[in-house]
C-alpha cells in the first residue's frame, strides 16, 4: 500500500525545497522563449520521435523538462507532481513562455486511480523513484497509463549511489524499500551542486536554505523497479547503467566532466554505476 502519510511530508518538503531551486534558476520563462531545453542526450535518445503522441510527465517537478519535451519533441505533455509549489510554478511557466503543457498537482499514486485518459509514451527522470513508497502499485499504475503499445522512459540515478555517504563510504541499504527518514527534507541540491540545466551560472536566491519538513524517501533496487513493471505487464526493452551522473552532485569530491555530468573521483574505480535507464512497454 503506497504510505499517504509519507507522501504528505513529501509534499511539504518538495513545496519548500522547488522554491529553493527556482530561486536559482533566473527567468526560466525568457530562457523558454529564446528556444532553450533542459533535456539530456540520454532522455532525447530513448524518447525518440513522439512529435504529436500524448505524453504522461510523472514527478514533473516545475515543468522545465515537461516543457522543453513539448517545445523539442512536438509531444502533448501532461505533467503531474505532488507538489503545489512545483505545478504553480510550471503553470506560470508554461504560459509565460506559451509553451501548451497541462499540470496535475497530484500525488502520482491518486492520479493513477482517478485519471482514465491513457498515453503514448509514460516518462519519468532523475531523482523519482526514491520516493515512491510502494513499487509494485507504481509499476501497476504506469502500466495502467499507457494505450496498448504505448511506452514507459525512465533515466533516474542508480540506487547503489544511494548506498555511499559523503565519503564513499558503504553505508546504507542497497534494497527492499528500507524507508529513510530525513529531519532535513528535501535540500538545495541546486545551490550544493552549483549547477542547473539551462542555467549559465545560478542566482543567489534564496541562501542557506534549510527546509523545515521533514522528508521520507525509499531504497529500491534496480531489479525491484524493473520486476514491477514486468509483473504489470511490460516489456523490457533497453536497461543501461551510466558512470556519471547528468546534474546531480552528491559527493563534493565528484570530477566535472562537463555537459554539467559528474562522475567519481580519480582515487575510485570508474565503473561506479551513478545513473540508469530503462524503456518498457506495453504489448499492441
Ligand atoms: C527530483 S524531482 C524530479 C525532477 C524532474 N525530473 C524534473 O523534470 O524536474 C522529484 C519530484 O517528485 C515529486 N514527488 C515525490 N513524491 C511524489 C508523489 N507521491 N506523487 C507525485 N509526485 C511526487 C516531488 O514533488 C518532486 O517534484
Amino acid at each position: 500500500m503506497p504510505n499517504k502519510a509519507h507522501h504528505e511530508l513529501n509534499r511539504r518538503s518538495w513545496n519548500a525545497g522547488t522554491k529553493a531551486h527556482n530561486s536559482h534558476k533566473g527567468d526560466q520563462a525568457a530562457f523558454f522563449r529564446a528556444g532553450g531545453s533542459t533535456l539530456f542526450p540520454e532522455e532525447r535518445r530513448l524518447l525518440g520521435n513522439i512529435a504529436s503522441k500524448t505524453l504522461l510527465h510523472l514527478q514533473c517537478n516545475s515543468g522545465q523538462d515537461s516543457l522543453s519535451i513539448a517545445r523539442h519533441l512536438g509531444a502533448r505533455v501532461t505533467g503531474v507532481d505532488i507538489s503545489d509549489e512545483a505545478i504553480g510554478f510550471a503553470r506560470r511557466l508554461s504560459r509565460e513562455s506559451s509553451i501548451d503543457a497541462h499540470f496535475v498537482r497530484a500525488d502520482i499514486y491518486d492520479f493513477f486511480e482517478g485519471h482514465d485518459e491513457r498515453f503514448d509514451v509514460a516518462f519519468s527522470s532523475y531523482g523519482a523513484i526514491c520516493w515512491l513508497s510502494d513499487i509494485q502499485a507504481w509499476g501497476r499504475g504506469v502500466a495502467g497509463c499507457l494505450k496498448p503499445g504505448g511506452r514507459f522512459v525512465l533515466v533516474d540515478f542508480h540506487p547503489a549511489l544511494l548506498m555511499f555517504d559523503e565519503g564513499w563510504r558503504l553505508n546504507e541499504d542497497y534494497m527492499g524499500g528500507v524507508v529513510c527518514e530525513y529531519d532535513s527534507g528535501v535540500g538545495d541540491y541546486v545551490a550544493m551542486t552549483g549547477v542547473a540545466a539551462g542555467v549559465d551560472s545560478l542566482e543567489p536566491g534564496i541562501t542557506d536554505f534549510h527546509n523545515p519538513f521533514p522528508g521520507v524517501e525509499y531504497k529500491w533496487g534496480v531489479a525491484e523497479i524493473v520486476t514491477a513493471l514486468i509483473d504489470a505487464g511490460l516489456t523490457l526493452r533497453h536497461l543501461q547503467e551510466y558512470a556519471f551522473s547528468n546534474l546531480f552532485k552528491p559527493f563534493p569530491d565528484m570530477r566535472d566532466i562537463g555537459g554539467l555530468r559528474f562522475a567519481a573521483p580519480a582515487h575510485l574505480p570508474q565503473h561506479i554505476p551513478l545513473m540508469f535507464s530503462l524503456v518498457a512497454a506495453l504489448k499492441p
